[in-house]
């Protein structure tokens, strides 16, 4: 279609394929304050991996735009969708409620030429097994109870997963029993676990009692059994996967979501990289496809939780391996985060597009700024500040163009269950 604006896309895809398999994203907001208008559609490219950082302070509207991500790539044509499938890290509690059609935003909705549709076959709700009936209670409809396997863990993981520096005597002790336990090339749980270490006679006593009391305490979280995260249910195409870790209540919510996100990322590239194997072996006649693993995209609402800047968390080297080398298997990644200058500064440099909703602070524009060498920073900011005061308004940064546009993002055809949930905690 002529007057699209296309972002994410290279020339040659785009010569070919125009605007096919692309994502509607928004409208360009063109002129300034009360003068602004709303032109040309911006459509972002699905064809390819990306990783694309969206950030923005606090109600803007993050969350709602990764919807509109998941839901365009669920919502492509047959032969494109088959090649896809996503994978939302729901902190808040937002995205189990993409099964259902947004009747709150009718209005907004016939403005804009677009109609509720729920997503009731496409969206599968994930959440951890204990808590499913909690979920369920709750009127949640939930999908699969997931777990984390404890022999799914490097002896190194498990004391990151900790906060164990690597020389503290618990953390010895504990990748000591864990080693042992990983050379039995066995499933294993806590239970294993503690008994190895009272077993153990070189370990004292009062190291023993401390782990004894920390891995009691970490069983009592709820999340650690045999079911795993279920990737072969993940892995299947054109489905929107929501991972609902917000009703974790412990004090230990982050280590448990960082472990469960670790899994997941390990899993989801592995498998990437192995399919991309069998699909270049295909490619030249050596092989004939058995099963098709289709790319994944991964969303993460609070990401600089599961990568944060100023420490190490269980998740920072799976996402780190995405971040750095996940196009190549085909593993997309967005990340959402109010504070971009709290998030692993290699995520902002290697965004190939950034989604800029108003910030707060200079200091989160100078964290943007080492991915946007290209952009003068007195544009970008100029830009920012021009931004009409709309819910849902943002900037784009295109790396491919290297493009700033203003956009105003497109109402949800889904149930963004956000708003609600907001007005029942404040
Ligand atoms: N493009 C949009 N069109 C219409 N309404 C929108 C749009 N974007 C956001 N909203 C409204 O704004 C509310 C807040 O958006 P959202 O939950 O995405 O904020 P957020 O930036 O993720 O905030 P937080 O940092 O608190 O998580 C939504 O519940 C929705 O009602
Ligand atoms: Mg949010």
């Amino acid at each position: 279609m002529p007057n699209e604006i296309v972002v994410g896309r290279l020339k040659e895809d785009f010569e070919k394929f125009g605007s096919e398999a692309t994502a509607y994203l928004g409208k360009h907001i063109v002129g300034k304050g009360d003068e602004a208008y709303l032109a040309n559609k911006i459509m972002m490219d699905l064809l390819r991996p990306h990783l694309i950082l969206i950030c923005g302070k606090r109600g803007t509207g993050k969350s709602y735009f990764g919807g509109v991500i998941a839901e365009e790539i669920a919502m492509l044509p047959e032969k494109h969708r088959n090649n896809l499938t996503t994978v939302m890290i729901d902190t808040m509690g937002i995205y189990w409620s993409m099964k259902l059609p947004n009747e709150e935003q009718v209005v907004l909705l016939d403005q804009w030429g677009l109609k509720p549709t729920g997503l009731k076959d496409r969206v599968k709700v994930y959440v951890p097994f204990q808590q499913k009936k909690d979920y369920e209670d709750a009127g949640i409809p939930v999908d699969f109870g997931i777990s984390v396997p404890p022999h799914m863990f490097s002896a190194e993981e498990w004391s990151t997963a900790f906060n164990l520096p690597q020389t503290n005597p618990l953390a010895i002790g504990l990748q000591k029993a864990v080693n042992s336990l990983q050379k039995r090339d066995e499933k294993f749980s806590i239970d294993d676990l503690i008994y190895k270490i009272k077993d153990d006679s070189s370990i004292d006593t009062h190291t023993k009692s401390a782990l004894e009391s920390m891995l009691t305490v970490a069983n009592s979280w709820g999340v650690f059994g045999d079911e795993g995260v279920k990737t072969e249910e993940i892995m299947k195409p054109g489905m929107i996967n929501v991972f609902d870790v917000s009703r974790l209540r412990s004090t230990e919510a982050w280590s448990v979501r960082n472990l469960l996100v670790a899994l997941i990322a390990k899993d989801v590239y592995y498998k990437r990289v192995m399919a991309r194997k069998q699909e270049e072996l295909a490619r030249v006649g050596e092989i004939k496809l058995k099963q098709r693993f289709p790319m994944v995209w991964m969303l993460i609402d609070e990401a600089h939780n599961f990568i944060p800047a100023d420490k190490e968390t269980v998740s920072t080297a799976p996402l780190l391996t995405i971040v750095k080398q996940g196009r190549e298997p085909g593993v997309s990644l967005v990340p959402m985060t109010q504070m971009p200058n709290k998030i692993h500064p290699e995520v902002v440099s290697q965004a190939d597009m950034i989604i800029s909703h108003r910030l707060t602070s200079k200091n989160d524009l100078d964290a943007l700024h080492a991915s946007m060498q290209t952009y003068l920073m007195e544009d970008v900011w100029k830009y920012i500040e021009g931004l009409p005061k709309w819910r849902g308004s943002s900037i784009i940064l295109d790396d491919n163009s290297e493009r700033i546009f203003q956009m105003q993002t497109r109402p949800r055809l889904t149930w963004h269950a956000g708003e609600s949930a907001s007005a029942v905690n404040t």
